[in-house]
């Protein structure tokens, strides 16, 4: 497995592949990879001739107030997990090499990024689409590969390829939890021991929620209303938000139909800890 730096290299070697008839799979990600982010690559692995994955923690996409200085980092680790999975190349840039100096060209997206996580973090989608925008010019794949974790940012990369031509297949891969059902996340390493046991909050109200619905409730604020009472019943949380919408559209619903993304935010101590399930 190589490792890249420079743009020029990730072509140089994506050209190579191409040349010998090749399919390339991308995986992007922010580095400090866990079982969720490994089922990516696995998942890329078996679709693809190869593999790569990006490891940038992208400035852009974080608030001024934000995680960006000690969001968690290493490298060494990462390449191991990459190897492992059986990615052929990791492309890690220094931001200079993704944002030059007078860069100034930014994606910004009108629809699905205003709501859920769009609210409290205004600019995270600009920095997520642009930065996402670049790696598939760099790396031109044929399919990319998401998390469900980020469902808003499933779909918004999933609207921003179609919307920009790419031609590429945009895969979502179901959420990974720990055995107790946390969602597996690189900010869980932030939870204390208390902080960690308070955080199963999340899925434990999402899982009531999802009951209601199959249960054959079909009233969207009855099952948010659900969701908020369990998690305020745990005294470290603080909801950011929780949200029952359309998947298709993000826009909040009244009653429950078709496909429906029920999804929350919640701060748990100074940690932003995100969780949702998908239904039909
Ligand atoms: O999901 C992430 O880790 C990031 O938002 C992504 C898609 C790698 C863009 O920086």
């Amino acid at each position: 497995m190589k490792i890249a730096v420079t743009v020029k290299e990730v072509r140089n070697q994506v050209n190579e592949w191409r040349r010998q008839g090749m399919s390339v799979g991308l995986v992007p990600t922010m580095g400090y990879l866990h079982e969720g982010h490994k089922s990516l690559i696995t998942r890329a692995v078996s679709e693809n001739d190869k593999v790569v994955v990006s490891v940038f923690v992208n400035p852009m996409q974080f608030g001024p107030s934000e995680d960006l200085e000690s969001y968690p980092r290493d490298m060494d680790r990462d390449a191991a997990v990459c190897e492992e999975a059986g990615a052929a190349l990791v492309f890690h840039p220094e931001p200079s090499e993704m944002y030059h100096e007078g860069f100034s060209s930014y994606i910004d997206m009108n629809t699905l990024t205003e709501g859920l996580c769009g609210k409290s973090r205004p600019t995270h989608f600009r920095g997520v689409c642009t930065v996402v925008a670049k790696l598939f010019n760099i790396v031109v794949p044929d399919r990319a590969y998401f998390g469900q974790k980020d469902a808003q940012q499933l779909a918004v990369v999933r609207h921003m390829a179609d919307d920009l031509s790419y031609g590429i297949e945009i895969i979502g891969c179901p959420i990974v939890r720990e055995e107790d059902g946390l969602a597996k996340s690189s900010r869980n390493t932030y939870l204390s021991n208390e902080e960690r046991k308070a955080a199963l909050i999340l899925n434990k109200a999402l899982s009531e929620g999802k009951k209601l619905i199959n249960s054959g409730e079909k009233d969207a604020d009855k099952i948010k209303a659900t969701i908020s009472d369990i998690i305020n019943t745990e005294p470290l949380a603080r909801i950011d938000y929780v949200e029952v919408v359309s998947w298709d559209t993000l826009e909040p619903i009244k009653e429950i139909n078709g496909q429906v993304l029920a999804a929350v935010a919640v701060f748990i101590g100074k940690t932003r800890l995100i969780d949702n399930f998908i239904i039909s």
